[in-house]
């Protein structure tokens, strides 16, 4: 794969392919039409395992048909919930999580991530992650008065530096609201 540092998806695919290993445990925290999990798979080898949450049937029913349809492995499951109770089924060690915030592409769907959800679950990935492990999350600005945007920058602003590294990167020369990223890496053990 080929770096694009102007397209988010891309750069963040980009660096998730050159950090995995395929042994590792990556989450997809929105699903969606399931390009990011399918993504994953393909990493993984079958080696690993990929656990995928989407709180929409729509999108569920999507990415199970994508990875049908497109994955020789077996090794992901497919979670209808929100991605706030990825505690409930994951015990860890994660080495990776991933976001693409917001809705879900195509669709006439009005369902969107939101700021408290999405707070709760960066929260509980952060607990469940491995010392070095990285969190990916593509947040947007404009969709909801870029208040999940905003409220997450102060939230991982504010991140003990000693514990967790936090990179922000985002297009600066253009007015139509492009998604930006955030990238954390946790510098401690909890396991
Ligand atoms: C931009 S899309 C994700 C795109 C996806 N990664 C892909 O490759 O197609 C955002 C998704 O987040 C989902 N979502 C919204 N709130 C959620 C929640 N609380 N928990 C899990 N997923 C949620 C939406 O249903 C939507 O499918």
């Amino acid at each position: 794969m080929k770096i694009n540092f102007f397209n988010i998806v891309g750069y963040y695919q980009f660096m998730i392919e050159n950090l995995m290993k395929d042994d590792m445990v990556a989450v997809d925290c929105t699903a969606g039409n399931g390009n990011d999990t399918l993504f994953l798979c393909n990493i993984m080898k079958g080696k690993g395992k990929v656990f995928a949450f989407d709180v929409q049937e729509e999108a569920v029913k999507a990415t199970t048909e994508l990875l049908e349809g497109n994955c020789p492995y077996d090794n992901y499951v497919i979670i209808k919930d929100c991605h706030s109770k990825i505690g409930d089924f994951i015990d860890g060690p994660i080495d990776l999580a991933v976001f693409n915030l917001g809705y879900l592409p195509n669709s006439k769907s009005e369902v969107s991530t939101t700021f408290d959800t999405t707070l709760k679950s960066v929260e509980a990935a952060l607990e469940i992650l491995r010392k070095k492990g990285y969190i990916f999350i593509a947040a947007y600005l404009g969709h909801d008065d870029s208040t999940e945007r905003n409220s997450l920058f102060e939230y991982l602003s504010c991140l003990d530096s000693k514990k967790y590294k936090v990179a922000n990167h985002r297009l600066i020369n253009t007015n139509n609201y492009p998604p930006e990223l955030f990238i954390i890496q946790k510098m401690h053990d909890t396991f």
